[in-house]
């Protein structure tokens, strides 16, 4: 049986975004060390390794489904050129996440895929912890360059 082509489409459009912020974040990651900044660089490493693990989930669900797990192209790396910058680069980047696995979890609910929609709803649970954590970030740096 051929895969759903819709869900096909939210698996890899999710797939897509998770590699995406693996790239950013660890682009970012290299960038803030070479600021001098190694607990900060070694704080996104670790959120590199819980997009790569999305990526790990879905690759597994498209394996099952037989939906081929190929992102297509990845959007340009955005790395900002201070914290505050970067925050606010990568809260778009968590927004657009919460957006996909919202609908992608919307559609699996209408055509009664209890899995993949799990999977989906499981990884919205962290994205949305993503981005409450970018956000606290940024009014950490908006404070900070407020005072100086
Ligand atoms: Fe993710
Ligand atoms: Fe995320």
């Amino acid at each position: 049986m051929q895969p759903d082509p819709r869900l096909s489409g939210h698996l890899t459009r999710a797939l897509s975004h998770e590699l995406a912020a693996v790239q950013q974040y660890l682009m970012q990651a290299k960038l803030v060390g070479l600021w001098g900044m190694p607990e900060m660089s070694r704080q996104i490493c670790k959120d590199v390794h819980e997009e790569l693990e999305h990526a790990e989930r879905l690759m597994e669900r498209m394996l099952v489904l037989g939906v081929p797990s190929n992102a297509t192209q990845l959007p340009p790396v955005r790395t900002g050129r201070c914290l505050e910058e970067m925050w606010q680069i990568n809260r778009l980047l968590e927004i657009d996440a919460v957006r996909l696995y919202e609908e992608g979890s919307h559609y699996c609910a209408r055509i009664g895929d209890i899995e993949t929609q799990a999977l989906f709803e499981g990884i919205l649970k962290e994205e949305l912890g993503h981005l409450g954590e970018l956000e606290r970030l940024l009014l950490s740096a908006q404070q900070k360059g407020a005072k100086s």
